[in-house]
């Protein structure tokens, strides 16, 4: 757990060390896998936000029930700019001390943060969906 944590802590560092020297070069293939969407993002979102935010009830124009609508955005438009997750108010808005903070009751963790910031940062990548058990 702990190590997973440093691990990304680090994935975050370096890819914005990377985007600051050279905003061309690809992530590595290795990076680029050490977050997935359906195995450490989407778990996140089905936890903490999609009671608010899907077809019944899409606050704010926002809807995290499916990858596509995530990165369609809502009322204020884009929510993941990938590569630029401090532009992004996917994670912007989990970030912020006011009462903008999402989610409006409770928080997530530091680590799930963390992977939410790589995930954006390394690209917002959403790669095949896992086969269905
Ligand atoms: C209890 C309901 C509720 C939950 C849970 C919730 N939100 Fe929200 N969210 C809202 C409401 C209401 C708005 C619209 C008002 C505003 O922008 O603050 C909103 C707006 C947003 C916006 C801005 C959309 C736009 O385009 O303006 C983002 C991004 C967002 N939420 C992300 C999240 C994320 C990520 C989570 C989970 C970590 C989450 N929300 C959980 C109620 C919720």
């Amino acid at each position: 757990m702990l190590t997973r944590f440093l691990v990304l802590g680090l994935i975050g560092v370096a890819s914005l060390w990377a985007q600051g020297s050279d905003q061309k070069a690809p992530p590595k293939k290795a990076k680029a896998d050490a977050v997935n969407y359906y195995r450490d993002i989407e778990p996140i979102l089905n936890a903490n936000c999609v009671s608010c935010h899907q077809a019944s009830m899409a606050a704010g124009g926002l809807r995290v029930d499916a990858p596509e609508n995530l990165l369609q955005g809502g009322a204020s438009g884009k929510a993941v700019i990938p590569g630029k997750a401090e532009r992004s108010l996917l994670y912007t808005r989990l970030t912020v001390t006011t009462d903008k903070r999402m989610p409006p009751v409770g928080m997530v963790t530091e680590e799930q943060l963390a992977l939410i910031r790589a995930w954006i940062n390394l690209g917002a990548k959403i790669g095949p969906a896992p086969p269905k058990r």
